[in-house]
C-alpha cells in the first residue's frame, strides 16, 4: 500500500528517536512492499523559534494531507518559562483539538526481561498488561481557564458534556471486548460534579456491552490499587488529566517511561502517534534515548491508521526479542550491563524484523 505520514520530530531527543523511526519505516516498507511517504514538519519549541507558533499553519497543512501523524517530543529548558505566551506543549494540545483526537490509547505491559528494573515485587508484575484510554480533548485541559495575567488568581475548569464522555467510553468498551473484557472507569465522583456525569454516562454506555465487566474507581484509590494489584487491570478509562497522571505512574511497570507508545484517535482512521515520554533535554543529542516508545508508536500507527496488523505485530515482536536478548539503553540497563546507543538499539530491532 501507499501511505503518507507527517513526521514531527520536535525538540530534545525528538529528532534522535524520529531518525530511527524513519529507518524503521523504510525497512518495513521494503520488507512488506509498502510505500511510506514521509513529510517532515515543525512542532513545539523549534516551531516557535522558526515561526513564532508551536503548531504552524504549514504543519497543519502537511498533517491534513497525511494518513497519520508521527510525533516525537516537544519542549525544553529554553521554552520553559511559565509566563511565556507561547509554549511548545501548546503545539501538541492544538493538534489534538484541531483533529478532534479525543481518545488516547496508552498500552502498558510488564516485560519479564526488565522486571529487575521495576521497584515492585516481581510476582506483582506477572501478567501486567493494561490499556489506558485517556479522554484527550476535554476535561481539565480544555475547560474554561483564566490565566494569571497581572492579577492574583487563576483557574481551570473540569467540564464534560454527555456526548464527550459517551464517545470515549465506547472506544474503551470496544477495546475491552477485544481484550480481557474488563473496564475500570476512573473518576472523582465523590467530589466533582463533572465526574458524577462521567460515572453516570459510563454506566449507561455499559448497557451496550453486557460482556464487559465494569468497575468504577476513584482516582486517588486507583493510584494505590495500580501498585497493589496491577495485573488485575485491563482497560482503564480516565478523564484527560487523570489519564495523564495514571499513565506516567503505570510506566513504572514497563521498566521506563521510554518504553511506552501512544495513539490519539478520533472518529476515523486518522491518528496521531507519539511516545509517552517527553523531550528529555538532559540527555538530548547524546544518543542515549530509548527508541522503544517511538517504535511501538510506529506499530500502533500501522495497526490503527493503516490497518497493517501483521506489520504492527512484527515490530512488537522484534522489540520483545531484542529485550529478551539483553539489548539495553541506559534507562533500562542494570549496573554493569552493556549500554547500547539509540541507533544501536534501533538497528538491533530492525535486524530482527
Ligand atoms: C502527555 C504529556 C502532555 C500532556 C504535555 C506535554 C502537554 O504529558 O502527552 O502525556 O499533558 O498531555
Ligand atoms: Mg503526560
Amino acid at each position: 500500500m501507499k501511505a503518507t505520514i507527517a513526521t514531527l520530530a520536535g525538540d530534545g531527543i525528538g529528532p534522535e528517536v524520529m531518525a530511527e523511526a524513519l529507518a524503521l519505516l523504510s525497512a518495513m516498507g521494503s520488507k512488506y512492499g509498502h510505500e511510506f511517504v514521509t513529510n517532515e514538519a515543525l512542532i513545539g519549541g523549534i516551531a516557535i523559534d522558526e515561526t513564532g507558533d508551536a503548531f504552524p499553519a504549514e504543519t497543519q497543512r502537511i498533517c491534513e494531507q497525511s494518513d497519520a501523524i508521527l510525533l516525537a517530543a516537544v519542549g525544553g529548558y529554553k521554552w520553559s518559562d511559565p509566563s511565556a505566551k507561547v509554549r511548545p506543549e501548546q503545539g501538541l494540545l492544538k493538534m489534538r483539538k484541531h483533529f478532534n483526537l479525543f481518545a488516547n490509547l496508552r498500552p502498558v505491559k510488564a516485560y519479564p526481561a526488565l522486571s529487575q528494573n521495576v521497584p515492585l515485587r516481581p510476582d506483582l508484575l506477572e501478567n501486567v498488561d493494561m490499556l489506558f484510554v485517556r479522554e484527550l480533548t476535554g476535561g481539565l485541559y480544555f475547560g474554561e481557564r483564566k490565566e494569571m495575567g497581572d492579577g492574583d488568581d487563576a483557574y481551570d475548569t473540569m467540564y464534560y458534556s454527555r456526548p464527550e464522555v459517551e464517545r470515549v467510553a465506547h472506544v474503551a468498551f470496544r477495546a475491552a471486548q477485544g481484550r480481557r473484557k474488563k473496564l475500570t472507569s476512573v473518576d472523582k465522583a465523590n467530589v466533582l460534579a463533572s465526574m458524577r456525569l462521567w460515572r453516570k454516562t459510563v454506566t449507561q454506555v455499559h448497557e451496550d456491552y453486557g460482556d464487559v465487566e465494569l468497575e468504577h474507581v476513584l482516582v486517588d484509590a486507583c493510584t494505590m490499587h495500580m501498585l497493589m494489584r496491577p495485573a488485575s487491570f485491563d482497560v482503564i478509562l480516565a478523564e484527560n488529566m487523570f489519564g495523564d497522571i495514571l499513565s506516567d505512574e503505570a510506566s513504572v511497570f514497563a521498566g521506563s517511561l521510554g518504553m511506552l507508545p501512544s495513539a490519539s484517535l478520533g472518529e476515523g482512521r486518522f491518528g496521531l502517534y507519539e511516545p509517552v515520554h517527553g523531550s528529555a533535554p538532559d540527555i538530548a543529542g547524546q544518543g542515549k534515548a530509548n527508541p522503544v516508545g517511538m517504535f511501538l508508536s510506529v506499530a500502533m500507527l500501522l495497526r490503527y491508521s493503516l490497518a497493517l496488523e501483521e506489520e504492527a505485530l512484527a515490530i512488537e515482536r522484534a522489540v520483545d526479542a531484542v529485550l529478551a536478548d539483553g539489548a539495553r539503553t541506559g534507562d533500562i540497563a542494570r549496573k554493569g550491563e552493556p549500554i547500547l546507543s539509540t541507533k544501536e538499539f534501533a538497528q538491533a530491532v530492525i535486524a530482527k524484523l
